[in-house]
């Protein structure tokens, strides 16, 4: 038992101890694991199992770099409101600054066109990737604010993403360079939870 009465190593370990790893080691993943994550993405429920998702792969610390820098500049230059609303976005102007926190390894959710809910379903297999990380001992950070970017038709012909599929979740990957902090959570704030008194049974 953890110190939230959770058992270690199963799925209830991974909800309460998964955490945005924005401190990566050089370890490299071993050969298979992007796979078993997207399969373990996979799994996620989807409107009509529909499974609207497509994934891209962007290996390489240099070119991670590289697409940071430019992420970064397209963030400042065309999300004004976005940066207002992110309480240090003074970050996203600092060149030393990596949008990608030193990770050798992104994985991009694409949705395809034309689906019933596609941005939850993609969400939904993020949630899995990350925890199914979790399970294996890699660490992983959304990384919202690299989506515009790559999102953009350019970014995504120079991928080799077709064009018409959209950019929803961005999410890098690696072995954690060491512990991580805990941000903690308020609790549920329920606004409403109402439900009609059952009436007694007839007796028969
Ligand atoms: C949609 C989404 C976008 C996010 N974008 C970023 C991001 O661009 N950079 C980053 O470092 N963390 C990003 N995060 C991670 C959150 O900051 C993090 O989940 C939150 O602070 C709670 O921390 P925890 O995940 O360790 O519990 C994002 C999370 C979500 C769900």
């Amino acid at each position: 038992m953890n110190e939230t009465g959770q058992s270690e190593g199963g799925i209830a370990d991974a909800i309460f101890h998964r955490r945005a790893v924005r401190r990566y080691s050089d370890r490299e993943p071993e050969p298979g694991t992007v796979e078993k994550l997207l399969v373990a993405a996979v799994q996620a429920p989807s409107a009509m199992n529909q499974q609207p998702w497509v994934f891209g792969v962007f290996h390489g610390h240099e070119r991670l770099r590289a697409y940071s820098e430019r992420a970064k500049a397209y963030l400042v230059a065309t999300y004004p409101t976005l940066m207002e609303l992110h309480s240090r976005s003074e970050l996203y102007e600092d060149p030393a600054y990596d949008l990608f926190h030193g990770a050798d390894t992104l994985i991009v959710i694409y949705a395809k066109a034309g689906r019933l809910h596609p941005n939850e379903d993609c969400c939904l297999a993020a949630e899995n990737l990350m925890l199914a990380a979790h399970g294996m001992g890699l660490g992983t950070c959304p990384i919202g604010f690299a989506r515009p970017w790559l999102d953009r038709w350019e970014i995504k012909r120079e991928l080799g993403v077709p064009e018409h599929y959209a950019a929803v979740f961005p999410v890098v990957v690696g072995y954690p360079a060491g512990p991580t902090p805990s941000p903690s959570r308020e609790e549920p704030e329920i606004v409403s939870w109402r439900w009609d008194r059952r009436e007694p049974r007839a007796p028969a």
